[in-house]
């Protein structure tokens, strides 16, 4: 009995994990300049990279001035985004948080950045509907965000592949959904 109800919760557990879990696959370096000028990252932003990797993305944007919050569920990544930080210089003007973006409160966000899936883009949309202010900008990689507009779209080539820049902004973006 014991094993059995075991069993169902390692299940859950599995499938409630499985149902946003992203590889990790870090942005192209030669994007990130796209990234920074269409999300128009300045000294005044707040930006969220939800599933951060190495940091690449929030640590570009935290040179630009901006304040970044780096979310990152894999322990190794976060660890590696902090060491690439503290070489960059702005370790101190970025938020390290080892955990999963669905438990991370994005009220503050004036940018939030998201290479993911359109799946998980989907289960995060009531999230950034109900939390974010009017006015925030949403960039996502390669993958949509379903049932929001985007305001701009942009492709770029890294070799023969095709990347998508897609830029939502809330309150204009979600009233279509
Ligand atoms: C496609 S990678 C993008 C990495 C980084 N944003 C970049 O663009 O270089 C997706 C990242 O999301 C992380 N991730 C997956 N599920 C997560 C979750 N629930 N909470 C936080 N991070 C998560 C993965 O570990 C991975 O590093």
């Amino acid at each position: 009995m014991f094993r059995a109800t075991l069993g169902w919760l390692t299940l859950l557990q599995l499938s409630r994990y499985e149902s946003y879990d992203v590889p990790w696959v870090p942005t192209r370096k030669e994007l990130l300049k796209h990234i920074m000028r269409v999300a128009k990252v300045g000294p005044n932003d707040i930006f969220y990279d939800l599933g951060c990797g190495d940091g690449r993305v929030v640590i570009e944007a935290a040179k630009r001035g901006a304040r970044g919050v780096c979310v990152e569920i894999r322990e190794e990544l976060i660890k590696t985004a902090m060491e690439n930080a503290r070489r960059e210089g702005v370790a101190d003007r970025i938020r390290f948080i080892h955990g999963s973006f669905t438990d991370v409160d994005l009220s503050d966000a004036t940018i939030v950045y998201m290479y993911l899936l359109t799946r998980v883009n989907k289960m995060l949309r009531p999230k950034l509907e109900r939390e974010l202010r009017l006015g925030a900008r949403v960039v996502t990689l390669d993958f949509e965000i379903p049932g929001w507009r985007p305001v701009h779209v942009e492709k770029h080539y890294t070799g023969s592949l095709e990347r998508i820049i897609y830029l939502y902004v809330k309150g204009v973006s979600d009233l279509h959904a």
